[in-house]
């Protein structure tokens, strides 16, 4: 299951005015776009995430500045180090993620398959970890 979670190099149009990168959903990523949120003022000590989406799937993004995601199935983790605008981190559903070591001024963008929905997420680790191991 983690293995399917990958890092995701986006086009990149380089210009001596400045870069450029978009991104096409179902085209440079695995789901159609249906929202997009960001992470900005976080401390550098900060945690966010701490949990698992049952179906969304989502893309991570370090737009500005870096941090750390940790990935875990309930059995593999792995962690990345995203410090790149071009370069997104594709979490696909059923993965518990936290976030950490954010550097100053950083800023986090995640593109995200579907709206906002509470009932999408498991906020407790266990009982993630048992559904998950259960159904594999
Ligand atoms: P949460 O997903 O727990 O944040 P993070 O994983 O980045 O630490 O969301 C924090 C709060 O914001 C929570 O009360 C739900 C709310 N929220 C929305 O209303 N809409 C959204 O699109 C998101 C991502 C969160």
């Amino acid at each position: 299951m983690i293995d399917k979670c990958i890092l995701i190099p986006l086009p990149k149009i380089t210009d001596i005015r400045g870069n450029l990168t978009f991104i096409e959903g179902s085209r440079h990523i695995p789901f159609e776009i249906s929202r997009v949120y960001y992470l900005y003022d976080v401390p550098e000590k900060s945690e966010r995430g701490g949990h698992a989406h049952k179906a969304l799937h989502q893309l991570i993004i370090a737009i500005s500045g870096s941090f750390d995601i940790h990935l875990s199935d309930g059995k593999n983790t792995r962690i990345f180090h995203l410090d790149s605008p071009s370069i997104g981190l594709y979490v696909c559903p059923m993965i518990w993620r936290k976030l950490d070591n954010f550097s100053a001024n950083s800023t986090c963008m995640v593109l995200a398959s579907n709206y906002y929905d509470e009932d999408d997420y498991y906020r407790d680790y266990d009982e993630f970890k048992n559904i998950s191991i259960n159904s594999t």
